[in-house]
């Protein structure tokens, strides 16, 4: 970790960022247009590679709206080969870097039938069915507990900023619970049934590992889904990354200013 510090220390002139952002596929526009410090994640000690289309792959430092933030353009998937701890280890770094308040967005599939293609859903709750928790092992007692609290990981007032942020922006705002398994195979028709049997609205395949430790190291959490298509069974067509990709770049200037708004906000 020190040595991920210093490393970051050399090209952020002690930057200290005080929101956090994960930028899911399709959604990484807002770091190409505010970026004053970019570190590729290849270089930075102890980061893995994101090797997926859609993804940049770098830490992006900005000041927005007076706010210091820093971005993850892009992030680590357990579909990848990486293990929980790699794919959540720049969630440790922003925590040590000073970020106390995260946002976590992606695209993910509508589970529930009244949402759209197109709708932005904020995260009431998450259901983990990735089969594996990123804080199995020793624990750190410096970051957290040995059996951290989920009664509340997404920070309660900040859906309601999110709510009147989208009333500003005249975005209807869905609320919804988000189903993380690992991928990379999308849903079979009948694990979606499933999933909103127990109680899912959208489904994907990361934030749930990211969000489990950013709430056991104490940050308050904002998840923000951009339902890019129907989860499985829902339509005939079937399911594919470009569509995935395609409708992220249609919402992606809505996405950024809701962001925008937030990053005001919280
Ligand atoms: N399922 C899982 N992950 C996803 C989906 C989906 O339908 N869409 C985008 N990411």
């Amino acid at each position: 970790m020190q040595d991920t510090l210093d490393y970051i220390e050399q090209f952020t002139d002690g930057f200290k960022p005080e929101i956090g952002i994960v930028l899911g596929s399709g959604l990484g526009e807002i770091a190409d247009v505010y970026c004053e410090y970019k570190i590729p994640y290849e270089h930075i000690p102890g980061f893995s590679k994101s090797t997926i289309e859609g993804h940049k792959g770098q830490l992006v430092f900005a000041e927005i709206n007076n706010r210091k933030v820093v971005m993850m353009q892009g992030r680590m998937h357990y579909y990848e080969g990486h293990s929980m701890q790699e794919i959540t280890y720049p969630i440790k770094v922003m925590k040590k870097l000073g970020v106390e308040k995260l946002i976590l967005t992606n695209a993910a599939g509508a589970v529930n039938k009244s949402f759209r293609p197109g709708d932005i859903m904020v995260i009431t709750d998450h259901i983990n069915m990735m089969g594996a928790n990123p804080l199995i092992g020793p624990n750190d007692k410096t970051l957290g507990v040995r059996f951290p609290d989920m009664s509340e990981v997404y920070d309660k007032n900040y859906i309601k900023l999110t709510d009147k942020a989208g009333r500003i922006l005249n975005i209807d705002i869905k609320h919804g619970v988000y189903i993380a398994s690992s991928g990379p195979s999308y849903e079979t028709p009948a694990e979606i049934k499933m999933a909103r049997y127990i109680g899912a609205d959208a489904a994907g395949m990361s934030t749930v590992p990211e969000a489990i430790v950013a709430n056991y190291c104490g940050m308050r959490i904002l998840g923000l889904s951009c339902i890019t298509n129907f989860a499985a069974g829902i339509s005939n067509k079937k399911l594919s990354h470009s569509e995935v990709i395609e409708t992220a770049n249609n919402i992606k200037s809505k996405f950024k200013e809701l962001i925008l708004l937030l990053i005001k906000n919280i």
